[in-house]
């Protein structure tokens, strides 16, 4: 399984995919929109296995996130936003959605310095909320009344993303002295990681390379 960024010539097999797991859909150009706008903030689960290899055929998309920056917050602080989620029947409890999301996350806080990431959730929706809430640690931040077409009602959640940034910061430091290891969980606690790290293997990655001179810093070309 691959989690990569999401690219425009992906659209088509995500809008199916949202159309097939959720009532909520949106036009083509609002998916342009997302994967023009915040390049790094959306990303697709495609399974491998059911690839044959011939050329152009299209990738078997099993999962997304799909993922933006709150462009004018209400509250003035910069944060990104989980448009939509999900995972195909044939694909889940597998992990691909807590991996996604994390993907993510570690972007926002990255690639335009978010200080929480937020989301809305039918208050019914069992399995999403024990991702958000049990396994992910967001915190409900409101009740949202008749926030849906059918009168449901939402949960408006949020995760603080500052621990990611003290993070990073750390990682920094290390930058020239060794290879950073790979890390396939996102922003998953230090003490966690730790114990998911025993027996991975290290190579050179990111800003050990020199890739963070090649970003741009506060929208020009450093
Ligand atoms: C919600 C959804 C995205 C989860 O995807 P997934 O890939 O199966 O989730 P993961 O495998 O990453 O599981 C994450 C956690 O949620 C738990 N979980 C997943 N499905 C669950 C379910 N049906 N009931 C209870 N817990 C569930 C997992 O056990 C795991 O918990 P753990 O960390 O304690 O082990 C998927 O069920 C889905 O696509 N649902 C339909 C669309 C949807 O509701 N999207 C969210 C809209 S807000």
């Amino acid at each position: 399984m691959d989690i990569r960024a999401l690219q425009p010539s992906d659209i088509p097999h995500v809008q199916l995919a949202n159309i097939t797991n959720l009532p909520e859909n949106y036009f083509c150009k609002y998916y342009l929109y997302h994967a023009l706008s915040w390049p790094q903030l959306s990303y697709v689960a495609v399974d491998l296995s059911r690839s044959s290899g011939e050329p152009g055929e299209p990738p078997k998309i099993v999962g997304y996130v799909l993922a933006k920056m709150e462009e004018e917050p209400a509250d003035g602080v910069q944060h990104g936003h989980i448009t939509s989620l999900s995972v195909m029947r044939t694909h889940r409890r597998l992990g691909l959605a807590e991996k996604l999301m994390r993907q993510s996350q570690k972007a926002m806080v990255e690639a335009f310095g978010a200080k929480y990431v937020s989301l809305h959730v039918r208050v019914s929706n069992k399995a999403a909320l024990h991702l958000y809430r049990d396994t992910l640690q967001f915190k409900v931040n409101k009740v949202e009344g008749r926030y849906y077409a059918d009168g449901e009602n939402a949960y408006s959640m949020r995760k603080d993303l500052t621990f990611l940034e003290e993070a990073e910061s750390e990682s920094e430091h290390d930058v020239g002295e060794k290879a950073e290891d790979v890390d396939i969980d996102g922003d998953v606690p230090k003490g966690e990681k730790k114990k998911r790290k025993s027996g991975m293997k290290k190579f050179k990655l990111g800003r050990a390379l020199g890739v963070a001179d090649l970003q741009e810093v506060d929208g020009r070309a450093a």
